[in-house]
């Protein structure tokens, strides 16, 4: 049999800014998911990087005094800073001003000329300057003329430009977004889509006489290549430079919802002109707001990565895991990112839930049976078993379809609940009095152990640094084993995986409890 692969890749971020929660979202649930096929033993491919070209960059580093490059330089390091310190785990990291990126993004445009897809024609109308884009007259005209973003004036224009045949994929682009629901996902983006697509396609312009940053348009050095498309090709550029087409076509582009249109109907135009395979999978998710309101720096609700830092030291790497994973705006709609929603969060669902149901485990096994599972468990009672099984059926239905809030609410957390539930009836502290019921308390506490274990695999992919400390107070090899590629996430969420004899050490709490100062 061989090993699936499975390609991943977050948009590619503009170092017009720094790091902020929007990018380390987007970035942890790529991570998270390339942990969850890692863990189910495919062979994942990471992408994330830098988008470096365009005007908005150029003025940026114009702002700094310093060139373009020095200046792209010290965001994109900023950016791999941040990302290491966030430990993803992406296994390339592109920049769209590396000669690998820029040689093959002409490689590809000249195929496109070549093929006819790709014409020099004159575009007459507006233009927003600021964001390098042109603008159709009905829009202009509702936005009253001026910049949707910026509010400065549009520009008149006319001009020489190299015209990307959009009009021509129309049909196939429709019939196959229609034929192929998971696609382009979650369906409200999906519909969006296709309305706008049913009011029709024009060609597009992809080049810039204007802004010299920019990879030249091949055979034509007054132009540069409008830095959308030059981004766009970035999903591709990385595996074929590499030498690792084998992961082309893409399973997963994850991008936010501003970006949709790029993705959804100018990318895969593009790679259907080029005859290459079209990804499998676009997941546009929507967005962070903070304390309710859209972020701003004004409003001092910004959240940039030094503030996520922030909770990172207090709470640990999991911590912010967990609140953009279980609580963020993968649906449809926008999320709310509060301090008091982290700390509930963390509190609920890391301290009381995981961390206080794996301290009573192993605490009281450690108590009554020396911290082993013993030989003789009693009756046999599988309450625990059937919930496992059910809660990673649960789990792996939600991962599949990338809804995360639910794969973790009705796997991994629906199962340790099971968990303080079954302590509760069963009583084992009340029932361990007595010595003769030892047998009984043994069953209980090896079903509790079992689930536990079960429910570190679920959630591994998502607070890999606690549970990978849990793996150890278990003595699983699990770390090690995925480490080296051996893993098997069918195997390790089977009944079944502690024997009798093995040993679980207690340990301070993997969540210790935040009690806010009193006001
Ligand atoms: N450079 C382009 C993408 C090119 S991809 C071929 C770009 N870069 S960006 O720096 O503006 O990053 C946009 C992405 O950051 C969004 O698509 C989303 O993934 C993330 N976010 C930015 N702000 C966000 C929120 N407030 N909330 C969630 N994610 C958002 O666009």
């Amino acid at each position: 049999m061989t090993t699936p692969n499975f390609y991943i890749t977050t948009p590619i971020y503009y170092v017009n800014a720094s790091p902020h929660i929007g990018h380390i979202y987007t970035t942890t649930i790529a991570d998270v998911l390339a942990r969850y096929h890692r863990l189910l033993g495919d062979n994942v491919h990471f992408l994330t990087g830098t988008d470096e070209h365009g005007k908005k960059v150029a003025d940026a580093a114009r702002e700094k005094n310093i060139t373009p490059q020095a200046f792209v330089d010290a965001v994109s390091a900023e950016f791999q800073a941040a990302f290491a310190e966030m430990k993803f785990t992406h296994n390339d990291f592109i920049r769209t001003t590396q000669p690998r990126h820029e040689t093959l993004v002409q490689t590809y445009i000249k195929q496109l000329i070549d093929s006819g897809d790709v014409y020099l024609g004159e575009y007459e109308g507006w233009y927003d300057e600021g964001q390098e884009e042109y603008v159709t007259e009905t829009n202009a005209r509702t936005q009253d003329y001026k910049s949707a973003i910026s509010g400065r004036p549009l520009t008149k224009v006319k001009e020489k430009n190299y015209f990307f045949r959009l009009s021509k994929y129309e049909d196939r682009l429709k019939t196959h977004i229609e034929n192929n629901p998971q696609f382009i996902q979650p369906d409200a983006r999906r519909n969006e889509v296709l309305g706008r697509i049913r009011d029709g396609l024009n060609d597009i312009a992809i080049s810039r006489s204007t802004e010299p940053w920019g990879v030249p348009m091949p055979g034509d050095a007054e132009h540069s290549i409008y830095v959308w498309i030059d981004a766009l090709f970035n999903y591709l550029t990385a595996v074929e430079a590499e030498n690792r087409s084998e992961f082309w076509p893409a399973n997963l582009h994850v991008v936010g919802k501003e970006i949709l249109w790029f993705h959804a109907v100018i990318w895969p135009a593009m790679l259907m002109a080029l005859d290459k395979p079209i990804y499998h999978q676009l997941y546009a998710h929507s967005f962070w707001i903070a304390e309710g309101r859209k972020m701003s720096k004004s409003l001092g609700n910004f959240i940039d990565f030094p503030k996520l830092q922030t909770y990172a030291n207090d709470f640990g790497l999991d911590a912010v895991r967990w609140f953009l994973t279980r609580y963020g705006p993968m649906a449809a709609t926008d999320a709310d990112f509060s301090h008091d929603a982290f700390i509930e969060a963390y509190n609920q669902d890391l301290a009381n839930t995981i961390g206080n149901s794996t301290s009573r485990v192993t605490n009281m096994l450690n108590r009554y049976l020396n911290g082993t599972i013993p030989g003789d468990q009693g009756e046999p009672d599988d309450t625990l078993q059937k919930a496992a099984v059910q809660a990673v059926d649960q789990f792996r239905g939600g991962m599949q379809t990338l809804k995360l809030a639910d794969a973790l609410a009705n796997g991994p957390i629906a199962l340790v609940q099971e968990v303080d539930g079954y302590i509760e009836r069963t009583a084992p502290f009340k029932l361990a009095k007595d010595p003769a019921n030892l047998p009984q308390v043994g069953g209980i506490l090896a079903n509790c152990a079992e689930a536990l274990r079960i429910a570190s695999v679920m959630l591994h992919p998502v607070i890999p640094h606690q549970m990978t400390e849990l793996w150890n107070r278990f003595n699983l090899p699990y770390a090690s084993q995925l480490e080296a590629g051996e893993t098997a996430f069918n195997a390790w969420t089977e009944w079944g995986g502690l024997k009798p004899g093995d040993t679980l050490s207690q340990g301070d709490p993997l969540y210790p409890r935040y009690n806010p100062p009193k006001a």
